[in-house]
């Protein structure tokens, strides 16, 4: 059955999902490979669809597929589906053009990040409806982190205790994260780095073990363990 999205909702949920998936090995766009007998776009989409204080999800699907990607998830949630970009920024910014302007909240996800829990996208849009411009999800670091050169020599130890592990969904009130996108330069690797960059103020909550980023062969393998697990 194809979930309601809240039309009072507040929030927009962007699910950049057109990256390759290099790092998966080879096979079809990351987002379209399978876990557990479903791709995990559509994992991600069904659980950000059950977040209550969604109104819009926007996906950005590899050119190639958007007819695939819009028939995919039609039995799931009235998703807009726009083409995505070269990279995840660019793929990012093409679903925000597709937000309207009176959505006051957007977040920004990974289709990689399939099992992201509904809890931890109404947690994250809160803490920015309670009036933060900028929120993360955050984890401990659990490794010893060292700086290492081209050769391979060791030139010091990080101290842990201030390093966090960032997830997504990643929340930002609307305006600011147009602001950060309209001003980016160099493409990073995420939207608070943006906000970061143009002087705003990134604030952290507790992230999720089960927002995990599906990159490696062995993520799906944990990612098919925790959903076993949970039913
Ligand atoms: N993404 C995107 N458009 C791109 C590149 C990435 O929408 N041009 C999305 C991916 O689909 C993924 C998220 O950004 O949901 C995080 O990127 P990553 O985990 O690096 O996925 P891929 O780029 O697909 O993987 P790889 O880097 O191994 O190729
Ligand atoms: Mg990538």
């Amino acid at each position: 059955v194809t979930a309601q999205l809240n039309p009072r909702g507040d929030v927009a949920v962007l699910v950049p999902a057109a990256g390759a998936g290099v790092r998966l090995g080879p096979g079809a766009p990351k987002a379209l490979r399978l876990l557990a007998g479903e791709t995990l776009l559509v994992h991600a989409v069904r659980r950000v669809a059950a977040a209550p204080s969604v109104r819009l999800i926007v996906v950005a699907a590899p050119v190639a597929e958007i007819a695939a990607v819009r028939a995919l998830l039609a039995p799931i949630a009235d998703a807009l589906v726009v083409a995505g970009g070269a990279d995840r920024q660019h793929s990012v910014a093409a679903a925000l053009a597709a937000v309207p302007d009176d959505v006051p909240i957007v977040l920004v996800h990974d289709a990689a990040r399939a099992l992201a829990p509904p809890e931890l996208v109404e947690a994250v849009a809160a803490a920015v409806r309670d009036g933060l411009d900028a929120v993360i999800p955050v984890l401990p670091v659990v490794d010893t982190v060292k700086e290492v050169d081209a050769a391979g020599v060791v030139h010091g130890t990080v101290d842990r205790t201030v390093l966090r592990a960032v997830q997504t969904p990643q929340g930002f009130r609307h305006n600011v994260l147009a602001a950060a996108h309209a001003a980016a330069t160099d493409p990073l690797t995420d939207d608070a780095g943006l906000v970061e960059k143009a002087g705003g103020t990134v604030h952290t909550v507790p992230g999720s073990d089960h927002a995990l980023k599906i990159t490696r062969p062995i993520d799906l393998l944990l990612a098919t363990a925790l959903l076993g697990a949970r039913s």
